[in-house]
C-alpha cells in the first residue's frame, strides 16, 4: 500500500532561492517540492506538499493531514517559536509528524531557541538546508514501514 505524506511550509518559506541565501540557500521552494516529489517517489510514498503564511492555514492543513495523510513533515517556520495553535494542532492529530528546518534555530538568535513543537512531534530534523526534508522523508518511511 502507498502511504501518503504532506509536506508543510509555513511562513516566508515562499520566499526560498532570495530569502536570506546565506541562512537558508539558493533552492526556490517549486525547485524544493520537485526534490521532495522526487525523494518521495523513489521511497514509495505518495507526497502533497504545500506552503501557508497565515497560521489558521497552517493549523487546517495540519488537521487535513491528521484525516488523510499517514504521516506528516512540517517546517512551521517562524510559529515553531510563537504559535500554541500549532503545537495544539499537531497535538490533535494522531500521525506522526516530523519538525523539519533548514537552518539550525537553536543556533542562530536567542529567541530561536524557544521551540512549542519540539516535545510533541516523533522526531526533528535541522540544519541540513534542504537536506533537511529529504532525511525527513527517509525517517517516515522507514518508520511507516516499521
Ligand atoms: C526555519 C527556521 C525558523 O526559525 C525561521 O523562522 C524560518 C525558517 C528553517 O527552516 O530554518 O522561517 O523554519
Amino acid at each position: 500500500m502507498t502511504r501518503k505524506v504532506h509536506v508543510l511550509n509555513g511562513p516566508n518559506l515562499s520566499r526560498l532561492g532570495t530569502r536570506e541565501p546565506a541562512v537558508y540557500g539558493t533552492t526556490t521552494l517549486a525547485e524544493l517540492e520537485g526534490l521532495c516529489r522526487g525523494w518521495a517517489a523513489a521511497l514509495g510514498l505518495d507526497v502533497a506538499f504545500e506552503q501557508r503564511e497565515g497560521e489558521g492555514e497552517l493549523v487546517e492543513l495540519i488537521h487535513r493531514a491528521g484525516d488523510q495523510a499517514d504521516g506528516l513533515i512540517l517546517n512551521a517556520a517562524a510559529y515553531t517559536h510563537t504559535s500554541v495553535a500549532v503545537r495544539d494542532a499537531v497535538t490533535s492529530i494522531v500521525i506522526p509528524v516530523i519538525e523539519v528546518h533548514l537552518s539550525n534555530p537553536a543556533s542562530r538568535e536567542p529567541f530561536r531557541r524557544q521551540n512549542l513543537l519540539e516535545d510533541v512531534v516523533y522526531a526533528g530534523i535541522r540544519g541540513f538546508g534542504i537536506d533537511s526534508y529529504r532525511l525527513a522523508l527517509e525517517g517516515l518511511a522507514a518508520r511507516l514501514r516499521g
